[in-house]
């Protein structure tokens, strides 16, 4: 298939381009690289360096590519700018999102595949773990930008006829990860303790998420190609861990004295977050491979080379 792959230059675009690549598709990335590394670009993945923000440029892009599937994963990552910037928020993940469903539209794309956010779309939960029924309720302009983009993806579907699957991601982590993301703790975790720093916990640690290892979410995105239309999926792995207890796995595995400094809580998080899977274990017959000390020691591997 010819995938057009946004935000394929970041930390979960790469791996989604990658393995996408290895089986066979021809992959084509729409990418600012204002967050993301030129270096994760696959030798065979053709680059178009644009804003989404900029509709000429998205409509220029996928008029020359002509693309069967767009996979959208270029977005404004950060909850907090979200917060003290939404407007800017706003212009970036939902007109940015706009003008990619205007132009695929107009070609005629088979799939549209968007990758949301389990965590930030449900806020606070009612139901845990929480499954793809639960009540949308952001508590952030970031997770507001999901739940939005969501509705014009039913919107366009509805009027258009655009196929469509929405991706809620849980905490994603693994080698390739920015600090500011959302599961932005466990690589923070990791500089700290490699660096002899103090790593920060916000509020007292007892916030809980969903984490999972970035392949498991690249073999989501692989298996979900050409899935009939409409399609919503939580992709986690509907185990709850603190940051105390992460604090605590990695410090098993990265032996150290030192002691967490504790700061405020920070705005526009939530305290517990846990998806339930069971859907995409039914509809996809998939669910996680990588248990979360085995994707915590693969993370510590690439950090300890990168860093070296
Ligand atoms: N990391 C997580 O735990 C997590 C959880 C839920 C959902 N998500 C979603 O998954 C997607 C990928 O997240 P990530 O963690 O890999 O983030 P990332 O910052 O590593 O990747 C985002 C990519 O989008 C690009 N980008 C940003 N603004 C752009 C613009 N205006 N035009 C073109 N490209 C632009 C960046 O350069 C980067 O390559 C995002 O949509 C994010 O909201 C991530």
């Amino acid at each position: 298939m010819r995938i057009l792959l946004t935000g394929g230059a970041g930390f979960i675009g790469s791996a989604v381009q990658d393995i996408y690549i290895q089986a066979g598709h021809e992959v084509a990335i729409l990418d600012d690289f204002s967050t993301g590394n030129p270096a994760y670009i696959h030798p065979r993945s053709q680059v178009y360096r644009a804003d989404l923000r900029d509709a000429a440029a998205v409509e220029r892009i996928m008029q020359e590519w002509q693309p069967d599937v767009v996979s959208h994963h270029a977005a404004q990552i950060d909850v907090r700018f979200s917060v003290a910037q939404p407007a800017a928020d706003a212009q970036m993940n939902i007109l940015g999102s706009l003008h990619l469903l205007d132009a695929a539209v107009r070609i005629g794309v088979k799939q549209f595949i968007f990758a949301s956010s389990g965590g930030a779309c449900y806020g606070e939960l009612q139901q845990i773990p929480a499954p793809e029924t639960h009540p949308l309720q952001p508590i952030s302009p970031y997770g507001i930008g999901k739940v939005t983009v969501e509705r014009y993806l039913h919107f366009y579907h509805q009027t258009y006829g655009l196929p469509y699957v929405i991706l809620r991601y849980a905490n994603v982590y693994g080698p390739r990860q920015g600090m500011t993301g959302e599961a932005g703790v466990i690589t923070a975790f990791i500089r700290a303790f490699l660096t002899g720093q103090t790593p920060v916990i916000y509020g007292q640690g007892t916030q809980t998420r969903d984490y999972i290892y970035v392949a498991d979410v690249a073999q989501v995105n692989l298996q979900i190609l050409g899935w009939p239309s409409p399609l919503t999926l939580n992709v986690g792995t509907g185990q709850e861990t603190s940051v105390l207890e992460l604090y605590e796995l990695l410090r098993q595995l990265i032996p150290t004295k030192i002691r967490p400094q504790f700061l405020p809580a920070r705005p526009g998080e939530v305290a517990r977050s846990v998806l339930d899977i069971s859907y995409a274990r039914q509809v996809l017959g998939w669910q996680p491979q990588t248990s979360l000390v085995q994707g915590l020691q693969a993370t510590l591997d690439w950090y300890r080379q990168v860093l070296q």
